[in-house]
């Protein structure tokens, strides 16, 4: 097994101290509903406008540089969006509002969501369609392949020493 020395350790350690005081930052700050577990990148766009209409569920990852969105100017609409557990919401990606993610979807980079995603679905591109159904995933959104270890999906991150195994939510 790969061993890490202190350096790594303690810039881990930092990190997801930090990345838990983001989802603290936005749950007492402004209102949102983000659950346990959720990394959401430094960079992810999560509408101030009406920040109480922001879900997201548990052992999700919003990725770097996506947008998640709950007010649209043009049409005067305040609406709630919400994203399930152990979704992985890729770099780039635009949320829309109103939609709602189901439980364990990946959404691929680059994509615009305008229309709910049925859980446990992978979807990508502008629009974002459904590509593929009844997939699995696990903690962040990591998709879960084998049928047997679908059936236990882990309730604690599962990442290297240095956080390498961890999407890029710093960033
Ligand atoms: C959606 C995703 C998970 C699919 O991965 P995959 O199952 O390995 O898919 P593949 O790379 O085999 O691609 C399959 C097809 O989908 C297309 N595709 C894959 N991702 C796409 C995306 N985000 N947008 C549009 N098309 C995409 C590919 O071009 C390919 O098309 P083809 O069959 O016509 O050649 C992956 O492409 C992705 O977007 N990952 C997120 C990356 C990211 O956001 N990283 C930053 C944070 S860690």
């Amino acid at each position: 097994m790969r061993q890490y020395g202190f350096a790594p350790r303690v810039r881990t350690y930092l990190y997801r101290r930090l990345i838990s005081l983001v989802r603290l930052y936005y749950n007492r700050f402004w209102g949102t509903q983000i659950g346990e577990g959720t990394r959401i990148s430094l960079t992810a766009k999560i509408d101030k406008t009406y920040p109480h209409g922001v879900r997201i569920g548990r052992f999700s990852a919003v990725t770097f540089r996506s947008s998640i969105m709950t007010h649209d100017f043009v049409n005067g609409v305040h609406l709630d969006t919400t994203i399930g557990d152990y979704c992985f919401i890729g770099a780039h990606s635009v949320i829309m509002p109103g939609v709602t993610i189901g439980d364990h979807c990946i959404i691929g980079a680059g994509s615009v969501v305008l229309r709910d995603i049925p859980a446990n679905s992978l979807a990508f591109g502008n629009p974002a369609r459904v590509i593929e159904r009844n997939i699995m995933t696990g903690v962040f959104g990591a998709r879960i392949r084998d049928p047997a270890a679908a059936r236990s999906v882990p309730s604690e991150p599962d990442s290297g020493a240095d956080g390498s195994s961890a999407p890029a939510t710093m960033a």
